[in-house]
């Protein structure tokens, strides 16, 4: 956990520095994003966390992203596993796990 809490606690500061995608979170409550971020990462690879967030689809709802904005969100993603220390394959296998997903955010 703490690993997943660095990584996500590095996104948060790349999103922050990150204008086309800090647009998206205006008004979110990061301190509920940083706790369901890092417990879905948790889960995804293998658990034992039991996540209690939204759906992806729902909680990704009316934001209409792109796919531009979607592959620089998971470069953000890549960058803050780097800074958090993880192995090449131990990102590749999250985002390999993440990939799925990538159909309940888009254009919704
Ligand atoms: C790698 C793919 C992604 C994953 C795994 C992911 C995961 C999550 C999770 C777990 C939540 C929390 C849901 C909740 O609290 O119920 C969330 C919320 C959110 N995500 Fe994503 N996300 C991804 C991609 C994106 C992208 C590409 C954007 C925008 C460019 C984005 C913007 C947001 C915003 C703004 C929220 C807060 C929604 C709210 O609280 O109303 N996410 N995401």
């Amino acid at each position: 956990m703490p690993a997943l809490y660095a990584v996500t606690d590095n996104f948060i500061t790349l999103i922050e520095h990150e204008p086309r995608i800090l647009k998206y979170f205006k008004g979110v409550d990061i301190a509920e994003f940083r706790r369901h971020f890092a417990i879905q990462l948790c889960m995804e690879t293998g658990g034992p966390c039991e996540y209690t967030g939204r759906t992806m689809q729902d909680a990704h709802a009316m934001m209409n992203i792109t796919e531009a904005d979607f592959n620089l969100t998971v470069e953000l993603l890549i960058k803050a596993g780097e800074q958090a220390g993880l192995a090449t394959s131990e990102i590749n296998y999250l985002l390999m796990k993440l990939a799925t997903m990538r159909k309940d955010m888009l254009y919704k």
